[in-house]
Parts: structure tokens; C-alpha cells; sequence
């Protein structure tokens, strides 16, 4: 396979806006259907009470896509498609990172009672998972 047959940082990564409704009571933000992301949700999960200094992530996935959002908090993710590594500092509610599949991504830098939300294209399988970086680079055909 060729390399542009891949995803990329730079052709597949991007932040989302979010609706945000503001309000004197409190500001609302909402993701509904598939008018927001470019996949249909069917997994949530979050990561929380994260140790200063911990890092999580470390690993692609063969074929699910993922919106992270930073609920509350802040945290870096660093993304890596095998050429590029980009870090996205996030800290507003109303901003989802889509990272598709083959996409090496870690979160790190989390802030105290940092929340982050995850939304993903498919149930959980550990099969889906690329653990291992240099396997990662074979996968995407990058290997240096
Ligand atoms: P994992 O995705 O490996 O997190 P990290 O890359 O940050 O270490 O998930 C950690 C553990 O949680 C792993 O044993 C699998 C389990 N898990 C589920 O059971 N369901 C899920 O939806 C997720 C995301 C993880």
C-alpha cells in the first residue's frame, strides 16, 4: 500500500466546534445524531482522578474513530501519524478532537480534576488496538 493511503495529521485530524448555548445560568454545549461528528456514536468513555505527571493513551487504533473532549480541565494530547507528531492543548468544553483510526495518540499534562470524554465509533475490542509504536509504523507503512 502507498503512504497517502493512510490517514494523516494534517488530512484527517482536526477540532470541532461545538454548539455552545450560552446562558446566564450556566452554558450548555451538546453533540446529537451524526450532525457533529463524522461517525455514529456507540461507546462513551472518560478518563478522571489522573496523578499529576501520568501519562495515558500510548497506542492507535486499526479502525475506530474517537472524539475527545475536555469536559473540565486541561490536558495535551499528542498526536503522531508516523511522519508528524502534533500536540493539541485542550481546555474548553465546547472543543472535540476527532482522531480517526491509525493515528498514534497519548494525554498527558492533565490539569487536577481534568475530565475527559471520549466518544467512539464502536464498541470496545482489544484486537483493535496497536500497543506497540514500531508495530504501529509497520501498520501505516512508515517504518524508519
Ligand atoms: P486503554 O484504552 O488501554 O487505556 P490507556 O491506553 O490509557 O491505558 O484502557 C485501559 C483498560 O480499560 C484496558 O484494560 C481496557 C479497559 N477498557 C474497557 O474495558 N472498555 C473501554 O471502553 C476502554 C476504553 C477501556
Amino acid at each position: 500500500m502507498k503512504m497517502n493511503e493512510y490517514p494523516t495529521i494534517e488530512n484527517s485530524c482536526r477540532i470541532i466546534h461545538l454548539p455552545k448555548i450560552h446562558d446566564p445560568r450556566g452554558n450548555l454545549t451538546f453533540i446529537q445524531g451524526q450532525e457533529h461528528i463524522p461517525f455514529t456514536i456507540q461507546r462513551a468513555y472518560w478518563i478522571y482522578d489522573v496523578p499529576g505527571g501520568e501519562i495515558r493513551g500510548g497506542h492507535a487504533y486499526k479502525s475506530l474513530h474517537e472524539l475527545l473532549i475536555v469536559v473540565s480541565g486541561s490536558l495535551d494530547v499528542v498526536l503522531d501519524d508516523g511522519i508528524q507528531v502534533k500536540n493539541y492543548s485542550l481546555n474548553r468544553s465546547y472543543f472535540g478532537l476527532y482522531i480517526p483510526n491509525l493515528i498514534w495518540r497519548s494525554m498527558e499534562n492533565f490539569s487536577t480534576n481534568a475530565l475527559c470524554l471520549i466518544l467512539a465509533s464502536d464498541i470496545y475490542d482489544a484486537r483493535d488496538y496497536l500497543r506497540d509504536y514500531t508495530e504501529f509504523l509497520n501498520h501505516v507503512d512508515r517504518s524508519k
